[in-house]
């Protein structure tokens, strides 16, 4: 089953998407990272020109013949840092997310792109919010939790560690001190983040099965007790790969 097939049969995903583009598409849309080319037939009925952009040539050429059938779309196939558009637009839909913004180029596209949103223009999704929470995991290694039944459990309340909005620019570089709270005995040996994407301000999309599945990430292994507070040093690049991410115990009190 194709990447592309499985995130246009993710209707939770999905639904969130369609609502918000068929109500803010006006004017000028560009659908950056455009994919199987969904999100800009649904703004179609409602903009004057869509711009759709798509670096994968594999993907670029399905894209491309069927966007063909649309008068007002445009499909470009390459990076959409490099195209030098003829107009601003009123609406960015630029979606290559994944949980806390790591493994996809949505941070450095997005700000290359948002000299030509128009001053008053809209950006969708509006950002995210990643939470953080100090758990036991049974692997040892990073992954993508995608399974309803977790094989990890929780040592403490999560906590909000970051927000972004893609109408500002974004420093990729992040450095968080995250200071958890334990609420039980247990062996501490990772972080497990979750990416809550802000479609628009009334539209939140938590996971679902292709959009931000929870990510596990392993720390260096630490018998804790209640009402232990811990340090952990997580810094990583966005948009520069999973590679990137690092662990520090800072501090147990
Ligand atoms: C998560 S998919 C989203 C597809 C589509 N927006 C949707 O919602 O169905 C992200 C897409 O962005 C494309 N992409 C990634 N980096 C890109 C870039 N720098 N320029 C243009 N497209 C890019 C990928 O090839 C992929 O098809």
């Amino acid at each position: 089953m194709s990447y592309h097939y499985n995130l246009t049969s993710d209707y939770e995903r999905l639904a969130g998407f369609y609502e918000s583009i068929t109500k803010k598409s006006e004017g000028i849309v560009f659908d950056i990272g455009t994919g199987s080319g969904i999100l800009s037939t649904w703004a179609a009925p409602y903009a004057n020109f869509i711009y759709a952009v798509e670096k994968d040539s594999i993907v670029a050429e399905k894209t491309r013949s069927y966007l063909n059938g649309f008068k007002n779309i445009s499909f470009i196939e390459g990076d959409a840092r490099e195209i030098r558009f003829p107009e601003k637009a009123d609406l960015i839909i630029c979606e290559m997310l994944d949980t806390a913004l790591i493994d996809e180029e949505q941070v450095p596209v997005i700000n290359s792109v948002l000299k030509y949103l128009k001053r008053n223009g809209t950006v969708i999704p509006q950002g995210v919010i990643n939470i953080a929470e100090p758990v036991h995991m049974e692997a040892e290694h990073l992954y993508y939790e995608e399974t309803e039944n977790p094989s990890h459990h929780t040592l403490g309340p999560l906590i909000v560690y970051s927000k972004y909005d893609f109408k500002k620019p974004i420093n990729p570089e992040v450095d968080f001190d995250l200071q958890f709270k334990i609420c039980r005995d247990g062996s501490l040996n990772g972080v497990k983040i979750t990416t809550f994407t802000l479609i628009t301000s009334n539209i939140i999309c938590g996971p679902t099965p292709m959009l931000n599945p929870p990510l596990l990430i392993p720390i260096e292994e630490l018998r804790v007790k209640k009402h232990d507070t811990i340090t952990i040093n997580l810094n990583y690049i966005m948009g520069g790969g999973l590679n990137t991410i690092r662990t520090e115990i800072k501090e147990i009190s």
